[in-house]
């Protein structure tokens, strides 16, 4: 579970996932809901490095008062992330013990609904190396080509919308073409990855869509908290 974000963008005085939301850190709500699921046997949460102690307390604390329900007996365990989203997973992924499958799903897509989760492991199940949950492109998307006539950016429709989809997480994957995908990453790092499916399609791997949900929205600016909000409101976890 890389955790180890700036927030930055959240206009947060704190790293992200250690941003609350209705009474609780996104990183309690991500542990919780992976927990409720019943998707995982064990969870590593890469933090940033100053943060790792104050995690272990926040998350030893939440496991011996929530009700984990099909999570209960699941192993939670924090590590340091690293300088990007792609070296946090490969720290998270050095600490796991050695399970067939793995999920890399992000702290800031804390309330995804455990309906994804059942889907992703689904299309593992069923033989697929690598699977992403998606929604479909709502906006018109155009590509920069450098500098237009007046100095602003260059466009150029070149991407068919109907063909997009926008990529959520928790993103599936067999654990040894993970593995391989992440070796690879660091012997010949790919700069601009933002996320472990890039990796392992870059090895010729298929990667697969489930359907996503928009209450996997990845919590980034501060509108995405208040629209969080709302989420819970409607369907509390
Ligand atoms: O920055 P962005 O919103 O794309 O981050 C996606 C996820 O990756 C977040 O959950 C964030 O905490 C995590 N991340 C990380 N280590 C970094 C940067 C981001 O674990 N160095």
């Amino acid at each position: 579970m890389p955790a180890a974000g700036s927030g930055t963008r959240l206009d947060s005085d704190r790293p992200k996932a250690f941003v609350e939301l209705a009474g609780m850190t996104l990183l309690e709500h991500c542990v919780l809901g992976t927990l409720a699921s019943g998707a995982a046997t064990e969870i590593v949460v890469a933090v940033p490095e100053a943060l790792v102690r104050p995690a272990q307390d926040l998350l030893a604390a939440l496991l011996a008062s929530a009700d984990l329900g099909p999570g209960a007996g699941t192993a939670v365990r924090v590590v340091a992330g690293g300088a990007d989203r792609i070296a946090s997973v490969d720290r998270a992924l050095a600490a796991a013990d050695s399970p067939d499958l793995v999920l890399v799903h992000d702290a800031a897509r804390c309330l995804t609904p455990p309906a994804v989760f059942t889907r992703v492991v689904g299309a593992l199940r069923a033989g697929a190396p690598a699977v992403v949950p998606v929604l479909p492109m709502t906006d018109t998307v155009k590509r920069a080509t450098g500098t237009g006539p007046t100095g602003g950016e260059a466009l150029v429709s070149d991407l068919d919308r109907a063909a997009l989809r926008r990529v959520q997480t928790p993103q599936g994957f067999d654990a040894a073409v993970l593995r391989e995908a992440h070796a690879h990453q660091r012997s010949d790092p790919h700069p601009a990855a933002t996320d472990d499916a890039q990796l392992v399609e870059r090895l010729g791997h298929p990667v697969e869509a489930v359907a996503g949900d928009e209450r996997a929205l990845k919590i980034t600016y501060p509108i995405d908290l208040r629209i969080a909000r709302i989420h819970l409101e409607e369907s509390p976890a």
